[in-house]
């Protein structure tokens, strides 16, 4: 396959970019996103401070945008994310305890309503523990210890069709407590039949040439509990190929990896743009982690 979507679609799996609904208009961007890359996700545009910013005022217009161009295309659509610490609307900080718990709530009815039927998956939760593997601190976590399961929950019934994700950073690392404990929670939610389908790992990979340890072991594992995992917004610092080409064969090694996502088109779109950590040059050519890449799908 010559393209980085249609490789892994030959393994059943999906190849997929983060978005940015300011930069469409580019032609380069929007030529290699649409040719490259065959699931999209808003890299801002889903986020609450953007869908709520204000009490009950929903506001769709840059998200539907990502959307319609993507569905224009043949290309699915991750949401991402109804419920995390950062980019909250501005009045979530003016609120707690029940009445911010009740507006996480609506938030995610409102939101998941308006895209009912419409996606491939949502990060119901991002990014809610410690280094150590110990519960974040933050407004949401202040509602009591119960908000994610109940957030996932609220997603359930809100649009039973859509798989809903856990996502986070620094659980690539079998042997690292943040990893533990997700893993941690992902085993009690099955437990309990609290819902959920998959876990995102962010995948922001920085310096060297190794992998994280173990980290095929890490998506096996995680695999092994019952849910499907994805790498969900991959970047390497210097786009490392050794990095680039290893991400990809843990998750081709991994029945239950159903797909890579790259956080942005080209190195200069990347919000980690002075590390060129993206697949793509500021030109918009490809790189040698492309190659590495595309060998391995
Ligand atoms: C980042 C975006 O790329 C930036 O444009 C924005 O300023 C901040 O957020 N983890 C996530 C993503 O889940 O939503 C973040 O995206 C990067 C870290």
């Amino acid at each position: 396959a010559s393209t980085l979507g249609a490789a892994a679609a030959q393994s059943g799996r999906y190849f997929g970019t983060a978005v940015a609904a300011g930069r469409l208009g580019d032609s380069t961007y929007s030529t290699i996103a649409g040719r490259e890359f065959n699931m999209i996700t808003a890299e801002n545009e889903m986020k609450p401070d953007t869908t709520e910013p204000s009490r009950g005022n929903f506001n769709f217009s840059s998200g539907d945008q990502i959307y319609n161009w993507a569905t224009q295309r043949g290309l699915k659509v991750r949401g991402h994310t109804l419920a995390w610490h950062s980019q909250q609307p501005s009045w979530w900080g003016g609120i707690s305890g029940s009445t911010l718990r009740q507006a996480m709530i609506d938030h995610i009815n409102g939101v998941m309503g308006h895209y009912k039927g419409k996606l491939a998956a949502w990060d119901v939760v991002n990014e809610a523990f410690n280094e150590d593997g110990s519960r974040r601190q933050s407004n949401l976590q202040g509602t009591g210890n119960d908000w994610i399961e109940v957030a996932f929950r609220t997603a359930r019934n809100a649009d039973p069709s859509v798989k809903l994700c856990y996502n986070d950073y620094n659980i690539e690392n079998w042997s690292y407590g943040k990893t533990q404990g997700v893993y941690r929670m992902i085993q009690d939610f099955k437990s309990r039949g609290v819902p959920i389908d998959c876990v995102g790992l962010q995948t922001h990979f920085t310096g060297g040439s190794s992998l994280p340890g173990n980290f095929q072991t890490t998506l096996s594992s995680f695999a092994a509990l019952g849910v499907d995992v994805a790498l969900t917004e991959v970047d390497v610092t210097n786009s490392s190929t050794s990095q680039y080409a290893g991400l990809t064969q843990a998750c081709i090694n991994v029945p239950r990896c159903i797909g890579i996502t790259v956080w942005g088109v080209r190195d200069s779109d990347s919000w980690r743009s002075n590390e060129s950590p993206l697949l793509f040059d500021g030109g918009g050519n490809k790189k040698a982690a492309y190659n590495s890449v595309l060998n391995v799908l």
